[in-house]
């Protein structure tokens, strides 16, 4: 084309970003890489070659890692730990600060290195990637400089692996590396291996920031390398990819003490209704499903439009789709650029082939050669179609109507998966009630795939679970500084030679939906006091009793939408009648435990007036992100948490797990001490006479391995705690892998329920998610 013609036909030309200094940063390297371990680069070993899919073309050879690789990171990384832990937080801030400020010096090399070698187009790494990436340094900087002020008494983890994917390479490492190193961790990060350049590229420049020998490491190789990471001596696993393996991860890391966060899969809504500006929802729906070619874990990859405007929307949409250029990523005029790799081409292809419902319409733009495929609409999609519902992670948008707000929540809900949700109208007051009630860990309202530093990102479900940005993803990277005090397994009285029995026995049945409710299995065990008295006799609930507790405990939904004054004053009100019946409740304990039990209840009712103080405390935060906007960062109940209490305080401990779960607007199935079970019954009816909805708190006893096991499988429970002296964490974790449910469990270690320990923000973070939702706000 001439540049008469493109006068002519007044059509884009070309703009090619060079890609000469990528490539001669590549030659530099002779274009074979080895690993970044220690603060150097190794000698490449067995390669693979990294392509650019746009052209197909080799870009370089990456090492695949070994198990020999990942060891030798990981020992790197540990030994350089507690030198850069013990560094004062300002000195790693400055480390963090130079990272950015070399990020920002080298942008321009960055940003085509990874257009380059994803196939995203220019604009988005230039002008979305990388700055993203620069702020995160800057962002993190700062927490490092605050941390022992903002977060006294937490100290970092140890030696975090991290495993990526390929649709943000630089973007998801800086996700992951910025908040690890802050906390004073030390980190071994395989990259992708479609995409492993840019991270070699940041290892080397992390050397010119300072940064000592062994804080970063990076291993390149393929999800055997990735499994190799996951299955080395490592304090913490953080992965984002697919929820297949997300859940392979949690069940190979369960048992072993090894924190995790997993930010997976998403097919996230995008609601729009009829007031809404339509023009804007359509250039909206450009970012939210094109962006990246749809490669995107939160990809506005499902449009809900309200049935009035749906037909005039999608005419809007095609035309608009018809506008969008694909081709070459350098070109800084290109909307779309390549698939990452023929393997992803292949897949989206079959899927959208597979589909035999509704209606297919494909962009009428031009479509290169190669790994490219087009802006594609799949409209008249029934809700249980499988490109309503899976993952196509790709330029594929499916879409449906709805009449009602109702039924747009209910569409957009019905789905395994709760990352994101986009939100389309000019009436304030419907977004922000919809907001509220969409299954999602972020939602934008007029706006999609926003993304900050300051912004917990993260899902629901089976997206996963935990934060990345924020103090919120800060905390993902911190535990109680201190030495773990070995848990001693609490037994029950043994049963004397000679029983005694006085008078009537108490055989408490089981507390569900807020009455007593009898055993299933008609089983029941005697509970021996501490001088061989028989104390009663106690059911042995099984997998019935629990299902029926968790589904007493799901219909309980009013006391998540209850106002936090309402749920303090419930608590106040427990605490009240507990102390009423003070004399009584410690004089049973003191049966069970043989120890004088007055301080265990008056430490009890503190603690449920603790939670009653939180309940309206435990505030959110409004983050000042650099957008037209604000990201409210909102605390919202996980739902139904089921928890096994601990034995050494039978009482005080099976309140400190209640309390902070129901203060945050959850409902729990508690499973009291296996070995002094009749603590809990002293509650049922403290808990009746104190205007606690029933459901919201039910009581189980029975054996701690067989009701662990349960809940961690039930697909209704969305998380499980255990506090238990038995041997129930590894069992937990992995049971959890079925619908991913979080997790919180002692591994063996002591807690001192009546210190500080036994209190606080932990349980609060515990018994909620941050909900992130951006609202436009300001000039
Ligand atoms: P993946 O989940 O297989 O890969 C992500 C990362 O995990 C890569 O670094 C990979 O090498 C590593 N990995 C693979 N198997 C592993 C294992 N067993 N243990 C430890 N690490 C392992 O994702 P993939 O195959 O690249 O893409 C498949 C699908 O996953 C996509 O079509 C998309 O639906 C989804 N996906 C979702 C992402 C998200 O951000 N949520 C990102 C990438 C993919």
């Amino acid at each position: 084309m001439t540049v008469r013609d493109i006068f002519d036909t007044m059509s884009y030309g070309p703009a090619p970003e060079s890609a000469a200094e990528a490539q001669a940063w590549l030659d530099r390297h002779d274009r074979r890489f080895g690993h970044f371990i220690g603060g150097a680069f190794s000698k490449p070993g067995e390669t693979f070659a990294t392509k650019n899919p746009a052209t197909g073309a080799a870009l370089a050879e990456v090492t695949q890692g070994s198990r020999d690789d990942i060891a030798r990171a990981v020992a790197a990384a540990r030994k350089a730990q507690p030198k850069w832990a013990a560094l004062p937080g300002h000195r790693r801030a400055r480390v963090l600060y130079a990272l950015a400020r070399l990020v920002q010096k080298h942008a321009r090399l960055f940003a085509v290195l990874e257009t380059l070698d994803n196939g995203k187009p220019i604009r988005e790494s230039r002008d979305i990637d990388i700055p993203l990436v620069a702020r995160h340094f800057y962002y993190h900087a700062g927490l490092a400089q605050l941390m022992e002020s903002e977060r006294p008494g937490m100290g970092p983890l140890g030696v975090c692996g991290q495993i990526i994917p390929w649709n943000f390479p630089l973007l998801m490492l800086a996700w992951k590396v910025a908040p690890a190193l802050a906390a004073g961790n030390t980190v071994v990060l395989k990259p992708a291996e479609y995409t492993p350049l840019t991270a070699l590229l940041f290892a080397e420049i992390s050397h010119e920031a300072g940064l000592p020998p062994g804080v970063l490491n990076i291993v390149t190789g393929d999800g055997a390398t990735g499994a190799a990471l996951v299955d080395a001596e490592v304090d913490k696993i953080a992965f984002t990819g697919s929820t297949e393996v997300g859940r392979r991860i949690r069940e190979a890391t369960a048992g072993r003490g090894v924190a995790l966060t997993l930010e997976l899969g998403g097919k996230s809504p995008y609601i729009v209704f009829d007031d809404a500006d339509l023009d804007s929802a359509v250039e909206g729906l450009v970012d939210a499903i094109w962006f990246n070619g749809g490669q995107v874990c939160c990809a506005g990859s499902r449009l809900l439009v309200q049935e009035g405007v749906a037909g005039r929307f999608h005419e809007k949409l095609r035309a608009r789709m018809d506008k969008l250029r694909l081709g070459d990523p350098l070109d800084k005029c290109i909307d779309m650029g390549a698939v990452v790799d023929p393997v992803q081409l292949r897949t989206i292809t079959e899927m959208v082939a597979a589909n035999t419902e509704g209606e297919t319409y494909r962009a009428a733009c031009a479509v290169p050669e190669g790994c490219f495929y087009p802006p594609t609409l799949i409209s008249g999609l029934s809700p249980s179609a499988r490109l309503m519902q899976e993952e196509i992670f790709g330029p594929v948008l499916v879409s449906t109507t709805f009449r009602t707000p109702a039924e747009a929540v209910e569409l957009a809900n019905n789905s395994r998966y709760g990352l994101a949700a986009s939100v389309w109208t000019e009436n304030v007051n419907l977004a922000l009630d919809i907001a509220p009630k969409l299954a999602a860990g972020v939602v934008w309202v007029n706006g999609t795939n926003m993304f900050d530093a300051a912004a917990g990102f993260g899902g629901l479900r089976e997206s996963g679970f935990g934060r990345e940005g924020g103090w919120e993803g800060l905390m993902a990277y911190l535990r109680p500084a201190g030495k773990a005090r070995a848990l001693k397994p609490t037994m029950p009285n043994p049963a004397p030679a000679e029983p005694k029995i006085e008078g009537i026995d108490r055989t408490p049945k089981f507390y569900i939906g807020g009455k007593q409710a009898r055993p299933d299995s008609g089983y029941s065990t005697p509970v021996w006091g501490a001088k061989g008295q028989l104390l009663g006799d106690v059911g042995q609930g099984n997998r019935k009793d629990i299902r029926n507790a968790v589904e007493a405990a799901r219909a309980a939904k009013g006391w998540a939408r209850a106002t936090a004054h309402n749920r303090a004053q419930v608590l106040y009100y427990v605490a009240e009648n507990l102390s009423a019946r003070a004399g009584d409740i410690a004089a049973r304990l003191k049966a069970m435990t043989g120890a004088p039990a007055e301080a265990e209840v008056e430490a009890a009712a503190a603690r449920l007036f603790s939670y009653g103080a939180w309940a309206d405390k435990y505030e959110g935060a409004a983050k000042p992100v650099p957008l037209r906007g604000v990201a409210l960062a909102m605390p919202a109940p996980v739902g139904v948490i089921g928890a096994l209490c601990p034995d050494e305080a039978p009482l005080l401990g099976l309140v400190s797990v209640m309390a902070p779960a129901i203060a945050m607007g959850n409902a729990c199935v508690l499973v009291p001490s296996a070995a002094h079970p009749l603590a809990a019954a002293d509650l049922y009816q403290v808990l009746d006479t104190s205007d606690v909805p029933g459901g919201v708190v039910n009581i189980v006893p029975g054996d701690p391995v067989e009701l662990a096991r349960t809940l961690a499988g039930h697909m209704d429970v969305d998380a499980v705690w255990s506090f238990s002296s038995a041997d129930v964490s590894g069992l937990i974790e992995r049971e959890s892998a079925s619908n991913l449910k979080r997790t919180w469990v002692n591994h063996g270690r002591a807690r001192d329920w009546s210190g500080a320990a036994g209190e606080g923000r932990e349980y609060l973070a515990q018994a909620t998610e941050v909900k992130t939702i951006w609202v436009p706000y300001g000039e």
